[in-house]
């Protein structure tokens, strides 16, 4: 694996998830595989998940990590082509990941979208420059469309819980409330995920205008009625995200659409997932989160056995 920033950089998910529970089973089988490497992590924006695991993840492989918090401790980057900075950016990406490139073997990087202009989030540019510029294998800790690590730990999380050898089970994502307009990165990337792997029924519910972009979502079952989506199914991925069509906005916050357990009978006693951080009884009620049904806390955990699995995966490429 040269770079991870989407599903496409993937040859075999199922035997990256398999990798991802044997690194889970034996976290230091490969403790010296990352000797004497360092992964530099870059973070534009906020992370519990993404930022700890990760670098645990790097621990268990024998890499030192070091974070730096660009958004508060670096100069402002710039990542337009040709930029004549004289607004508030003060070192331009092309001079700064080349050097990054030099003091890392792999860099990862998350950078969220700014909601604002759709082309320029869709284009991916901060991402693209990295990988132009570094010199070295990038990571998407969450990129402006995607999050890749989320998507593999979720199909690790949903492997792990579905033992029905003789179907494949249903997997609704559902929207769900929120107080503010968030990316759709989440949710695009798990169904980017869902629709390659493949091995599952997969619907989306959300309400009317809150469509995904169909490249993600080709494939899937689309509905606006959460009830009909519900029914039977195995997995519920509740998540929250903003309009696409009009782009960022946030047209509604009907909270009909939380999940509830008396939503959670029309399933065939369903598994809940959340990428987390989730706002308690906004996107998704106190009795779900903390009842018998929920995999959020086990899913949380996972994050650490997919970044090994991807870390692992590109220390073996640059051998
Ligand atoms: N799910 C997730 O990416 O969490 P963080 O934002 O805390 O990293």
């Amino acid at each position: 694996m040269k770079n991870f920033i989407s599903v496409h950089d993937v040859t075999d998910i199922n035997a990256l998830v398999k990798k991802a529970l044997a690194y889970k089973a034996d976290p230091f089988k490969d403790r010296l595989l990352g000797a004497d490497k360092r992964v530099g992590l870059l973070f534009l924006n906020p992370s519990l998940r993404t930022r700890l695991s990760t670098q645990v993840a790097a621990k268990n492989l024998g890499m030192e990590a070091i974070v730096f918090n660009v958004d508060k401790e670096g100069w402002a980057l710039e990542f337009e082509e040709g930029a004549i900075m004289s607004g508030n950016t003060v070192e331009h990406v092309k001079d700064a990941a080349p050097i990054l490139g030099q003091y890392f073997d792999i860099l990862c990087i998350r950078t969220f979208p700014s909601l604002n202009n759709r082309e320029d989030d869709y284009s991916e540019m901060y991402i693209h420059q990295f990988i132009k510029y570094a010199g070295v294998p990038v990571i998407s800790l969450e990129s402006a469309t995607l999050h890749p690590l989320q998507s593999l730990t979720d199909i690790i999380t949903i492997q792990e819980n579905w033992k029905n050898i003789n179907r494949k089970p249903k997997i609704v994502l559902t929207w769900a409330p929120h107080i503010k307009p968030l990316p759709q990165c989440v949710a695009n990337s798990f169904a980017q995920w869902m629709n390659a792997w493949g091995e599952a029924e997969f619907v989306i519910t959300h309400p009317e205008d809150y469509e995904l972009a169909e490249t993600f979502t080709k494939g899937a079952t689309i509905t606006h009625d959460q009830n009909a989506a519900l029914e039977n199914a195995d997995f519920v991925y509740v998540k929250n995200w903003s309009t696409y069509t009009d782009y960022g906005k946030m047209y509604e916050n009907d909270p009909s659409w939380m999940l509830t357990e008396e939503k959670m009978t029309i399933t065939n006693q369903a598994k809940v997932m959340h990428c987390l951080p989730v706002r308690r009884n906004i996107e998704l009620s106190d009795e779900i989160l903390d009842g018998p049904h929920s995999l959020v806390s086990k899913e949380a955990g996972n994050r650490v056995w997919a970044a090994q699995a991807v870390l692992s995966e590109i220390l073996m490429d640059k051998k």
